[in-house]
């Protein structure tokens, strides 16, 4: 037998200004399987990860909540490692960023990385909120765009029309906190000097560390040049200071990877027998992996590669980029109570189904993963429950009434057996490969001629007959060391299953290399049901409860997580506006003059509506709690009156409606007082 490898992993560190949803687990789960499968091998793993709690969203958020920011952080922590822990991911430390071997590590990579001459500092002009008396990053800053002229727009591109700017460039603009003006102001910047390390990443981007895709992509980057790195922020800001240099601090981005050596060396100080230099120092012989999302490539294939050079340290062996999660074809939406976060799907269904199902669609690729949720029941109950788990349930119950739970000494199936084992190999390096989609495809190939000799041979039918016990007793002894190397098969995706199966086996925890055993005159402990079917009016109460407020949320934010600067994602904040934005919006009496079905829509009811002066056609999304529109003509109701018209699908809708609720058949149109007249503006 090889020597066991030495292998650190992380997953990329979840922000901690928000839950943890099903897209995130997709990370989690995928870097969990192959952990265990590594240690289900007899390697040596380990697994660390950490919140990312720096950087002005947090901050702001803190403000917002009236707390502390370290308050919030323990809070989101708590929330974080209790979804984790339910979902089975199994770190040997989750840590935080804010914290002091994270504040060690920072200040040391930066002194390295000063003193060998990688730091350049200028001066650089930005907007700066004179009221909160701080810079804003660009997306704080709200205007006009400059080549379309829509409203309210972000600082750096226009959701209209796609253009790219510069904030300096946005008409009219504000700050997306107070609502001030913001003024430029000039501030001495710190920068990572990339393009000292081109030569080094071209080599190391080409060398088998990145999927043949994203290297791909980071060649277009390396030839179009590489840029010197913005790594410092003006107080106030949530992080840490920037050592010799008061009020300037690290970006949340400088410090968030150099939390995965944090992470590490919080668990040494506590484990004597870990080496952190084993791991990190320039000569580690270990393996080193980053799994992450393809949002955040640049900064684990492009900064951290070079910052680690650059400090003296190794770099990584290979970072797995995956795509991201769309559920049911398309981007999770709040409205279609698609953006499911994990709290909300533990509620409702086992984390192990969730966990096969991103495992049998799961390839080493960077594409998107489709969670289709008609798909997610068929699969698990076919696969989980109709194959693996039949093979024991057929099974047991005879060994126990007719041989009182021993498993008799004869092999029923020599060829069965021969084609387990020779699958073992080809299973354990699609793992290896992180191709999970083709070891579950072999998996349940081998379920498939389990279940399918079982049913030839009958049992049952043979159970009736006189003499036959012992052949069933056969029959049904291979069945269940078949179903046991399955298990061994499975064990990484399902630990829960695999310690039940365990129980049930009375054998001690199961590890890889046991695939080339056999249980004979063995004594089993008593069956019970290892898994139940799906039931899909949980996946159905799943998604209704992931369903916000209707009215609140008219538009998919879809948005899963802060993409590339690492600040906060849109409008998290739902800022203040001043009284002329409120008094800007026409809010009127309605009268429901006709309601009526939409051909070819599922969610949509046509209204007509009289507002006093005109009628007004608008299309609403309020058909699920409404099924008889007919009942809604004569109502009257509110609207918004000056809404720009929207072009839908099935015509123009002029306005829009006011109702609450969380959806389904749970929405409330608002209506006024009787006595109320349509076109009457409401004050
Ligand atoms: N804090 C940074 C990472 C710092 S690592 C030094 C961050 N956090 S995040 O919470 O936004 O995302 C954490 C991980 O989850 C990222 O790898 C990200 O790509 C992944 N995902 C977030 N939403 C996702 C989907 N909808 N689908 C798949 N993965 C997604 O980025
Ligand atoms: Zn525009």
């Amino acid at each position: 037998m090889s020597e066991p490898r030495k292998i650190l992993v992380t997953s990329a560190l979840p922000y901690a200004n928000g839950s943890i949803h099903l897209g995130h687990m997709l990370e989690y789960i995928q870097t969990d399987m192959w952990v265990r499968f590594q240690k289900h091998r007899g390697n040596q793993c380990i697994y660390v990860c950490a919140d990312d709690a720096h950087g002005s969203a947090i901050m702001l958020r803190a403000e917002k909540e009236g707390i502390t920011p370290e308050q919030l952080i323990a809070n989101v922590q708590a929330e974080h490692s209790a979804d984790f822990a339910e979902f089975l991911v199994d770190f040997d430390n989750f840590h935080s960023t804010h914290a002091e071997e994270n504040r060690e590590l920072s200040s040391q990579i930066y002194l390295k990385l000063r003193d060998a001459g990688h730091i350049a500092t200028r001066s650089i002009t930005q907007y700066f909120d004179p009221e909160k008396k701080m810079f804003l990053a660009d997306r704080f800053i709200k205007g006009t765009c400059p080549k379309c002229g829509t409203e309210d727009q972000y600082g750096d591109n226009c959701e209209k029309c796609g253009a790219t700017y510069a904030p300096t460039d946005l008409k009219d603009p504000k700050s997306a906190i107070s609502g001030a003006t913001p003024v430029l102001k000039d501030s001495q910047h710190f920068f990572f000097k990339l393009p000292d390390f081109q030569e080094m990443l071209q080599t190391w981007t080409r060398s088998g560390t990145l999927q043949d895709a994203v290297a791909n992509k980071i060649a277009e980057w390396l030839d179009a040049g590489l840029q010197q790195w913005d790594i410092s922020r003006d107080a106030p800001y949530f992080g840490f200071e920037i050592p010799d240099e008061p009020g300037k601090y690290f970006y949340v981005w400088l410090d968030a990877p150099i939390g995965y050596m944090a992470s590490f060396k919080n668990l040494c100080n506590r484990t004597p027998e870990l080496d952190f230099d084993a791991f990190w120092g320039k000569d580690s012989t270990a393996e080193l992996y980053h799994f992450i999302g393809k949002d955040i490539v640049n900064f684990h294939a492009l900064f951290w590669p070079a910052m680690l050079e650059g400090a003296g340290y190794r770099k990584p062996t290979g970072i797995n980029v995956h795509g991201y999660l769309t559920v049911n074809g398309q981007k999770m939406s709040k409205s279609r109570g698609t953006f499911i976060k994990a709290r909300t799907y533990l509620d409702h269904l086992s984390p192990e189904y969730l966990r096969y199902y991103y495992a049998a669609k799961l390839s080493r690729g960077v594409d998107d993963l489709d969670l289709n949720l008609e798909d997610f029941v068929q699969k698990v109950n076919s696969d989980l429950v109709g194959k693996v788990v039949n093979i024991a349930s057929r099974c047991a119950g005879f060994i126990h009434k007719g041989n009182a739970g021993v498993m008799v000494d004869t092999n029923a199936a020599p060829e069965l057996t021969e084609a387990f084992l020779a699958a073992a190999p080809g299973i354990a390096d699609a793992y290896e490969a992180r191709d999970f989609a083709r070891a579950m495809r072999e998996i349940m190939a081998l379920a498939d001629r389990a279940n399918a000799w079982i049913a030839d041979k009958a049992p049952w039918s043979l159970n009736k007959q006189e003499g036959k016990q012992d052949e069933v007793q056969a029959i049904c002894a291979t069945g269940v060391n078949l179903f046991r190397q399955l298990v061994i098969f499975l064990k990484p995706v399902l630990p829960l299953l695999a310690a039940d199966a365990e129980a049930f086996l009375n054998v001690a925890p199961l590890t890889w290399n046991d695939n080339t055993l056999w249980l004979a005159n063995h004594q089993l402990n008593e069956f019970k049901p290892l898994m139940t079917r799906i039931d899909p009016v949980k996946v159905q109460a799943m998604t209704d409860a992931s369903k916000e407020d209707l009215t609140a949320s008219q538009t998919d934010t879809g948005e899963a997580s802060p993409v590339g600067n690492g600040e906060l994602a849109k409008d998290p904040l739902s800022p203040e506006i001043e009284f002329d934005t409120f008094a800007a919006v026409d809010l009127r009496v309605a009268l429901i003059v006709k309601a009526e079905h939409v051909e070819g829509a599922d969610k949509l009811l046509r209204l007509t509506l009289d507002i006093g002066d005109e009628q007004r056609n608008v299309f609403s999304g309020i058909k699920s709690a409404y099924p008889d529109p007919s009942k809604l003509n004569g109502r009257l109701t509110m609207m918004i009156a000056n809404l720009k018209p929207r072009k839908m699908k099935f015509g123009i809708s002029e306005g829009m409606v006011m109702a609450a609720g969380p959806g389904g058949e749970e929405i409330y149109l608002l209506s006024p007082d009787s006595g109320a007249k349509p076109g009457q503006r409401i004050k």
